[in-house]
């Protein structure tokens, strides 16, 4: 094996003497940091970026990022493309894709000025605390993950009218006839839309039996090239389109959504559905090194969270370390691990709850809690207090990233929580509902479908919102827009995001190299490193382990970035990730 790379000594910005691995020569760049096999690649694969000048869309699905061009190719600004390319994401693709939903929107308009919109499902005015608890007071399992109970009152349209009145161009007609479209004709599959569908067949009839609602006419198999027309969901949408967010939560569409919930033991009422009200928030707002990060703040974990990992790894030199190499992921993780751990203690609905943003993301509330840390081996995460163990969310989200010609952007990142959310899909309206109330802890100190233990701060009260760790986040330089980011990925959406940043800020990757890089996870419990394969070396793996660190390699992916990159010259890079379906368009 060709020997790449020397090890070194290097004094650290820290008062510990590290070891690093330091190149031989710097001309293939971090290819140089990564390995001592040269066939070895940090990628996922060689996907290159999209260059435009005007505007940019990057989505899960090529269909959404072509309609949020046409809308911003019409004239229209960031905003109108996104309400568009969410509609059309609930109709090309429907596992995360939603009107049953819900999500998070940050908007940084040109002249600088930043503003978030919460649009988070909400629990039903009947919802409680021991509402997913049998008598003796154990968790029911699948209660509060399939059918009718499970879902959350969706906030997506509301958010889509609310960001439309507030900052749209072109008109409301417009900007929602292209999902119409979508629905009426019919939308071609993915091999990957095709997959998805087979695979909820058999639950979908469980949930909703004797239902037509995504099935071929003659019952077989999806196949790539079929093509899915989705009537009732086009009559929904035109429902929309007339009357705006009355055309969902009032009028025929709420009477069938909440029939449907009371005929099943849902308890989503159409009181609840004619109180939902989206929420503009303030931003999480902070400096990395002399970046500016604009993200989400609560009710999703992720912007605080993002802002906590960004400022424990500033004082170190990652960039003299390299991508991935054992010192670089050590910190990393490190500083995963006590964020994970505050996220469960302190992070809930800022409605119901007070959350301490402004403390958390502080200097020096991070230096007291890096006190621990010890480069010669891998904090305890027993050791480590924070309020109840982080398992693993969903990974069906989805996320898109927007610019338009005058410099305006949009992160939106929105899901039904599980792939399909519920699996209930709405008699006569053709829609999956959300099965977000699984993000509440159900009770405390039990895990929830993906491992989360609860804690009181997202405890389930009527009208309060689930804890989300979804971070649609813009980053600026000198006062300028610098990129748009944002991924699927449940838990690992937020360490999805930290490490698409430091790939492009740390590590000089282009947009779409830092979306492709192989990612890793560490959410303080269970305590274990999760990595794609490939995304260290034998030689980073051994020294983690004499260390203490516990490796698991996974074998699916992490993350599926939809990223936007404005370079020096103005030019905007889409990443849109290789791991699924994603696609930037430009022009
Ligand atoms: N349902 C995943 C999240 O909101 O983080």
């Amino acid at each position: 094996m060709k020997k790449k790379y020397l090890l070194g000594l290097l004094l650290a910005g820290s008062p510990l003497l590290i070891q690093a691995q330091q190149p031989v020569k710097e001309s293939k760049g971090f290819y140089q940091f990564l390995t001592d096999d040269p066939t070895q690649k940090p990628f996922y694969n060689d996907r290159e970026g999209v260059f435009a000048r005007n505007g940019m869309v990057a989505s899960a699905h090529p269909e959404a990022s072509r309609v949020g061009m046409e809308i911003l190719k019409k004239g229209g600004n960031a905003v109108d493309a996104a309400v568009a390319v969410q509609f059309a994401l609930a109709v090309v693709h429907p596992s995360a894709g939603n009107i049953g939903g819900g999500g998070f929107m940050v908007f940084r308009a040109n002249d600088g000025q930043n503003y978030t919109l919460d649009f988070r499902e909400k629990a039903p005015l009947k919802g409680g605390k021991d509402m997913y608890l049998d008598e003796q007071g154990n968790v029911i399992p699948g209660l509060s993950t399939l059918g009718h109970l499970a879902s959350g009152v969706p906030g997506s349209v509301d958010g889509m009218a609310t960001a439309h009145a507030r900052f749209g161009k072109l008109s409301w007609k417009e900007v929602i006839q292209p999902s119409v479209d979508l629905a009426e004709k019919g939308v071609v599959q993915t091999a990957r839309e095709a997959r998805g569908l087979n695979a909820i067949r058999e639950v979908v009839q469980k949930v909703n039996p004797g239902t037509t609602y995504f099935l071929k006419p003659d019952k077989s198999d999806w196949q790539e090239g079929d093509t899915l027309v989705q009537k009732d969901l086009a009559k929904v949408l035109t429902a929309i389109q007339k009357k705006g967010r009355e055309g969902f939560y009032k009028g025929k569409v709420a009477r069938i959504l909440a029939k449907d919930m009371k005929k099943n033991t849902g308890i989503i009422s159409r009181k609840d559905l004619k109180e939902y009200h989206s929420t503009w928030r303030e931003a999480v707002v902070g400096n990395y090194k002399n970046y500016k990060v604009i993200t989400m703040p609560p009710t999703s974990s992720g912007g605080v969270a993002l802002m906590q990992l960004l400022r424990l790894v500033e004082p170190y030199p990652l960039k003299t370390w390299g991508w991935n190499t054992d010192s670089t992921v050590q910190v990393m993780v490190e500083a995963e691990r006590r964020v994970y751990a505050d996220r469960a203690k302190f992070l809930g609905d800022p409605d119901f709850v007070d959350v301490p943003v402004e403390k958390l993301i502080s200097y020096e509330y991070l230096k007291e809690r890096w006190k621990d840390f010890d480069f010669a081996h891998a904090t305890d995460s027993k050791a480590v207090s924070g309020g109840a163990i982080a398992g693993y969310e969903s990974l069906e989200t989805t996320h898109f990233s927007i610019v338009d010609k005058d410099g305006n952007a949009v992160s939106i990142t929105t899901t039904l929580n599980g792939g399909y959310g519920s699996k209930v899909i709405v008699k006569g309206g053709g829609f999956f509902m959300n099965n977000e109330m699984d993000d509440f802890s159900v009770k405390a100190g039990v895990p929830n479908m993906f491992g989360l233990i609860g804690n009181k701060a997202n405890e389930i009260a009527p009208s309060k919102r689930m804890l989300s760790s979804m971070t649609p986040t813009i980053i600026e330089k000198d006062g300028k827009l610098l990129m748009v980011v944002g991924t699927p990925g449940g838990s690992t959406i937020i360490t999805s995001v930290y490490q698409t940043i430091l790939n492009v800020l740390e590590h000089g990757m282009t947009m779409q190299q830092a979306v492709n890089a192989l990612k890793f996870h560490h959410q303080w419990l269970p305590d274990k490193t999760m990595f794609e394969a490939g995304a260290f070396t034998p030689n980073t793996i051994q020294k983690l382990q004499n260390k203490g660190y516990i490796l698991e390699q996974q074998r699916g992916t992490i993350g599926r970035m939809d990223c936007i990159l404005v370079l020096p010259d103005g030019t905007l890079e889409g990443g849109s990730d290789p791991r699924g379906d994603d696609t930037s368009v430009g022009y």
